[in-house]
């Protein structure tokens, strides 16, 4: 760590930016506890506090500016390119985060050793040793990649090297372990995640050079200095999935150079990442028999539409506060969901534990998810399967209507393709047209929905 420099520093409240000199518990300005961070003075080269400021460029009307076209470079695999939006872009920023043992630093070499066959690249490690990354090489296949690597966490060696070498892409394996000797604080605080962060974004738009930094999770299920980081970054992807299934999910949550939402699909494999092009298939379950208590539900993730099994068991309760469970669906839903089932088709759980899941480890915050949740719930609590090749999609209102969802006909292609027969859906994403192999069930409120699931 760094020796302690009088005067090189000052606290920023991270609730309501006000300033202090020095650290305290609570903050002088909005009273909130624990928010003060630390933060290094900029150095000026004298004058006002605006004197070491660069000359403005003038105002421009926005007519006379020429849009510079996107620069994209391939990584190598399709899934990843997706997320990004069709490939890294020049000067961008890209966070990735996830669990530890995710797979992120096994993306990004095998990422970089793509790049790297066609333009320089840099591999910063914090994390590991340069032994270490070049062993994960070779069991990845990759020991000739041209992959340079910066065994280093100190951000005043690592710009240097980035400046002068001028790589098209630069991982930062991770911002966790980078450290500024300008602050205080220890490697990982938010004052020194924050600040490397935010020299590595002016360095990439500065040169131009792409730069990804890997990010952990914390045991809050955020990312170390959240709010901030995602301002400063141009794109930040999450990865998901457990880590007991060797499927993995990479999706966007902000990004200034593509769709949010994207969805990339891998497997891990004994030889690294594969992507998956055929995703719904991962997260149907399959067995000859059908059995009570799914369904599938047709959800759409950025710009491709994804079929996933909704599992709920309902079963009576043996403590006086029955549970609700959410496994990757929206907890609070589910008990509004109760709720209109039992004001609207007369069917109470009150009594019962009731447990929904999403099949294979995909989260899924869409409301469309509604209807299919509320028919694997009904399903188990009659103990009739659903009939075979449903599936459905929409949002349930709070007085049992059943509304649209975005992207219908995107949803009914994937179900079709799929080799679904049946597609219980909103009156609203009718088909316009019949679509080849499957037969459209439009429904405008949740009785004609549990009517016509079983009615054959
Ligand atoms: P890693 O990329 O080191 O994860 P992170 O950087 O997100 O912490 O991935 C580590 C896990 O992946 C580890 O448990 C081993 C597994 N793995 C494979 O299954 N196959 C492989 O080819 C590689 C390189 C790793
Ligand atoms: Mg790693």
């Amino acid at each position: 760590m760094a020796k302690a420099r009088s005067g090189r520093s000052h606290y920023v409240c991270s609730a309501c930016g006000g300033v202090s000199p020095k650290w305290l518990g609570q903050c002088p300005h909005c009273r909130d506890w624990n928010t003060l961070e630390e933060a290094a003075n900029e150095v000026s080269s004298g004058g006002g506090r605006f004197a070491s400021l660069a000359p403005s460029l003038g105002v421009v009307d926005i007519v006379d500016v020429q849009p510079e076209a996107i620069a994209r470079i391939p990584t190598g695999s399709e899934e990843f390119d997706r997320v990004l939006g069709g490939g890294m872009v020049e000067g961008s920023v890209v966070l990735i985060g996830g669990d530890p043992g995710i797979g992120k630093s096994t993306l990004l070499l095998q990422a970089l050793a793509h790049v790297a066959a066609g333009h320089p690249v840099l591999y910063v490690t914090g994390e590991e040793s340069a032994a270490q990354v070049a062993l994960r090489a070779s069991r990845l296949g990759l020991q000739d990649a041209r992959v340079p690597l910066l065994a280093e966490t100190e951000l005043e060696k690592i710009i240097p090297e980035i400046i002068s070498r001028r790589p098209r892409v630069a991982v930062i394996d991770s911002i966790q372990t980078m450290y500024s000797g300008a602050l205080q604080s220890a490697p990982g605080s938010v004052a020194q995640v924050r600040d490397c962060a935010a020299h590595l974004t002016r360095v990439s738009k500065q040169t131009g050079v792409a730069i990804v930094m890997i990010g952990h999770v914390t045991k809050e299920g955020t990312l170390a200095g959240p709010r901030v980081l995602e301002h400063i970054v141009d794109t930040v992807l999450y990865f998901e999935g457990d880590t007991f299934s060797s499927h993995r999910l990479v999706r966007a949550f902000k990004n200034r150079f593509g769709a949010v939402n994207e969805l990339g699909v891998f497997a891990m494999t004994d030889r690294g990442l594969r992507g998956v092009s055929n995703p719904s298939a991962l997260f149907l379950s399959r067995r000859d028999r059908e059995v009570a208590g799914s369904c599938v539900l047709v959800t759409q993730e950025g710009t491709r539409p994804l079929l996933v099994e909704v599992q709920a068991l309902v079963d009576n309760a043996h403590v006086p506060n029955p549970r609700r469970l959410s496994v990757g669906l929206e907890q609070n839903r589910l008990a509004m969901l109760l709720a209109v089932l039992n004001r609207h088709a007369g069917i109470a759980c009150y009594d019962q534990d009731v447990f929904i899941n999403a099949v294979g480890g995909v989260r899924i915050a869409e409301p469309a998810a509604d209807l299919a949740v509320m028919l694997a719930i009904v399903s188990s609590i009659r103990d009739r399967p659903l009939p075979r090749g449903l599936a459905a999609f929409g949002e349930i209102g709070l007085a049992g209507e059943i509304r649209p969802a975005p992207r219908g006909q995107e949803r009914l292609r994937e179900m079709a393709k799929l080799g679904f027969s049946r597609a219980l859906i909103p009156r609203a994403n009718a088909p316009k047209r019949p679509i080849e192999g499957l037969e459209a069930i439009a429904v405008e409120h949740l009785d004609e929905a549990l009517a016509s699931a079983w009615s054959d």
